[in-house]
């Protein structure tokens, strides 16, 4: 069966990617670090424990690398560098720093940007002639940018061009895998995913990513000040683009299954998620209202407004963005749609999940309050 190279295999998307592709006797190889707790085996191991909700004995059609994205050859020996590459193979590059802020700005650029071209060197050096890279980049590179975005590649542009570093680091790694395609044969492509939610059909949500990181924030200050009503800066009608993550796994699935893969495809929802969609399903769940108030000043933000407004500082900067991103490069690969709803009614699904899944299992080790 077709082998299919994972870096970051242990991380949220890539690891339901890996356990379909195991499921349907691709042959996997994944490469994980090891942390000072668990060995890059057990990482994988645990990640997919968790998708599958019960003990899970690695089959034979996995094999786990303790790999250092930022090292040469990723630290790994002549003979397991061999043994990885030794036959054609697709490879995904999923690791990142999902950090996005100004104090994180070098790790940010070091992993997303630097760890990148590492891994497309490892790959170059040691990869079959049929072999393809595929580099998971986001949607959301776009930064500010207005109208239509399209399947193709955009140049680097300055921090002020982006919402964030992280943004901007996803760009730059964009143009890094250009670079290498244009100037080196590479066969390159960059899939851009849009934030990526739980699973449309279940419900079941294991990210606490983009609004369900907002979630996990409101429903942390619900606990401290229950009872209480907070103005947000939220335009109610703005809208987000979320992916079921089943679906994400679906198209890669297909993408994998297809020999002419385009250099970009956006992977986002058909049809976005409207912010009165969050904040309606948070105000049935938790005992704190949520009141919209897209004109709000911080000026005029009482303590508790101020709390959830720190809170949002990354998806509050989501909210009110109406980007259209094309997706006809993507329907070339992807033959069989599947449905990708994110309607009001999914959403509430997966916040209800999340919060007593993920926020009540987890949510008393922090705590966050008035004035600190
Ligand atoms: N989730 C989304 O909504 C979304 C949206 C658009 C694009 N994407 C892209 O999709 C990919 C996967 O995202 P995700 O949500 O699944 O992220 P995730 O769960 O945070 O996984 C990130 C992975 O990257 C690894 N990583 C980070 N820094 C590393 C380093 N210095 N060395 C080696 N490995 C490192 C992590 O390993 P450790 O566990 O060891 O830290 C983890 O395996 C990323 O490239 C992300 O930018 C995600």
């Amino acid at each position: 069966m077709k082998r299919i190279i994972v870096n970051g295999a242990n991380g949220y998307v890539a690891s339901n990617f890996i356990n379909e592709l195991l499921k349907n006797n691709y042959e996997v190889i994944a490469l994980v670090r090891g942390n000072g707790k668990f060995s890059a085996t057990e990482r994988v191991e645990q990640a997919l424990v968790q998708i599958e909700h019960k003990p899970v004995k690695l089959p034979d059609n996995l094999t786990v690398y303790n790999y250092s994205l930022m090292e040469k050859n990723f630290s790994l020996s002549d003979e397991q560098l061999k043994n990885i590459f030794n036959q054609d193979a697709d490879y995904f590059h999923f690791a990142a720093s999902l950090k996005y802020d100004y104090k994180s700005k070098e790790e940010i650029y070091s992993t997303n940007v630097e760890g990148l071209e590492n891994s497309i060197d490892v790959f170059s050096a040691h990869a079959t002639g049929n072999s393809r890279f595929f580099f998971m980049g986001t949607a959301y590179s776009c930064g500010h940018f207005k109208g239509l975005f399209g399947e193709n590649f955009y140049p680097d542009e300055n921090i002020s061009a982006f919402r964030n570093y992280y943004e901007w680091s996803k760009r730059l790694a964009e143009n890094v895998v250009r670079k290498h395609i244009e100037n080196k044969g590479l066969k390159g492509h960059v899939i851009r995913l849009s934030q990526v939610a739980g699973n449309n059909q279940t419900g079941e949500t294991k990210t606490d990513y983009g609004i369900f990181d907002f979630a996990k924030r409101v429903h942390s200050l619900a606990k401290r000040y229950p009872g209480e009503t907070v103005r947000a800066k939220i335009v109610p009608e703005g809208i987000q683009n979320l992916i079921p993550v089943n679906v994400v796994v679906d198209y890669l699935m297909q993408t994998v299954a297809v020999p002419k893969v385009p250099e970009i495809m956006n992977f986002v929802a058909d049809t976005p998620v409207k912010n009165s969609y969050v904040i309606n399903g948070l105000n049935k769940l938790l005992s704190l209202k949520i009141v919209p108030v897209p004109e709000l000043e911080h000026s005029q933000m009482n303590s508790l407004e101020r709390l959830l407004a720190v809170g949002m500082s990354f998806t509050g900067n989501y909210c009110n963005v109406h980007i259209r991103f094309d997706t006809s490069r993507r329907d070339e690969v992807i033959s069989r749609r599947v449905d990708d709803c994110m309607d009001e009614e999914t959403v509430y699904r997966m916040l209800e999940y999340f919060i007593h899944n993920v926020c009540e299992k987890t949510g008393k080790k922090k705590t966050v309050s008035v004035g600190n």
